[in-house]
């Protein structure tokens, strides 16, 4: 029997969002995108190769899950066996830490931990740009949770060259992300369905590519010199404009709910207020709202008004892929 590894990797917020795939099978994107790796997010993940076993055994959050609902995971460690020839199946045990039973759970942490365990526990060392190219095979935003800090997932061209590189790991920027939970519950269409119908039917699709690298080129800099506002116009408008994406598809969808306008609408309220905030969302209708640390009380306050303390979780920049002892 091989050792049990067990790995943590935190989720990630994206500023300059991934959103179409250029190959469903090898994940690889149409276009690179930017993202901030999370504190207060993660997940840890236990994996051991045991030739004792007759299929792969997955536990999330101490629940012995179905054949389907692991049929992901299933699909991921027979990556790992391929690259190491190796014929034995897993058990693998994950925790997700997340404060509340919230919305907030991620893929991006959940594969980017897989990645780090099993690679390792079955006998591969590799290093980070082969887990992140390994994570991508999960979920394309685990790609970006290899590395902590502001990240770049640089699209490339094949499953050779499509990775992340960290842009700044440690954040010497007192940055804080006000994540919302204004639905706990499962997405309606997911990020995989979701991206492929804007790819396909949306007509401004063409249009996305060159905003993603006009963000990119534009947010860089913002990022070196720290210059908030910048960053903060660049991360919403994105935001917006990925989202565009679903309202312009056939069929036309959106995430937002009525809680997710109302939230923007405060935002908006209390930038005019002269609190510095910008907000993004992914997939979902929770807001993630930026701010540097000096505007986290009264941004703290007015969502805690709106939709109650508890659905009001302050994050700050966090680390890349840990193995634990
Ligand atoms: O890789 P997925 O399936 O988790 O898709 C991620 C899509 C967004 O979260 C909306 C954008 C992003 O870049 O993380």
């Amino acid at each position: 029997m091989m050792p049990a590894i067990t790995a943590r990797a935190h989720t990630n917020i994206a500023l300059v969002k991934y959103w179409g795939k250029a190959d469903t099978e090898f994940i690889l994107p149409q276009t690179s995108s930017l993202s901030l790796t999370l504190d207060q997010f993660y997940t840890d993940t236990t994996v051991e190769f045991d030739e004792h076993l007759s299929a792969d055994e997955v536990t999330l959050n101490d629940q012995r899950l179905s054949e389907k609902a692991s049929q992901k995971v299933h699909t991921f460690l027979n990556l790992v066996r391929q690259m190491t020839a190796g014929t034995s199946f897993a058990r693998v045990s994950s925790t997700n830490h997340v404060p509340t039973a919230a919305g907030l759970a991620s893929s991006a942490s959940a594969f980017a931990a897989l990645a780090g365990a099993a690679s390792k526990a079955a006998g591969l060392n590799l290093d980070k740009p082969a887990l992140s190219r390994l994570a991508r095979r999960g979920s394309g935003s685990a790609t970006r949770s290899i590395y902590g800090g502001f990240v770049e997932w640089q699209a490339g061209h094949d499953d050779a060259d499509s990775y992340a590189v960290p842009i700044a790991e440690q954040v010497d920027w007192p940055l804080a992300v006000v994540a919302l939970v204004l639905d706990p519950h499962h997405k309606k269409v997911s990020s995989r369905q979701g991206m492929q119908s804007s790819v396909t039917t949306s007509p401004y699709y063409a249009a996305w590519r060159d905003v993603v690298a006009q963000d990119l080129a534009a947010i860089k800099p913002a990022i070196r010199d720290h210059n908030f506002q910048v960053l903060g116009e660049i991360l919403e408008s994105n935001a917006m404009r990925m989202h565009a994406l679903t309202l312009s598809a056939q069929p036309p969808y959106t995430y937002f709910n009525g809680d997710t306008l109302m939230a923007m609408d405060a935002v908006r309220e209390l930038r005019d207020q002269g609190v510095p905030c910008y907000y993004t969302l992914d997939a979902g209708p929770n807001l993630k709202i930026f701010c540097e640390k000096p505007a986290v009380p009264a941004i703290k306050q007015r969502f805690s008004e709106l939709f109650g303390a508890t659905n009001v979780i302050v994050a700050h920049p966090g680390p890349g892929l840990k193995f634990l002892a």
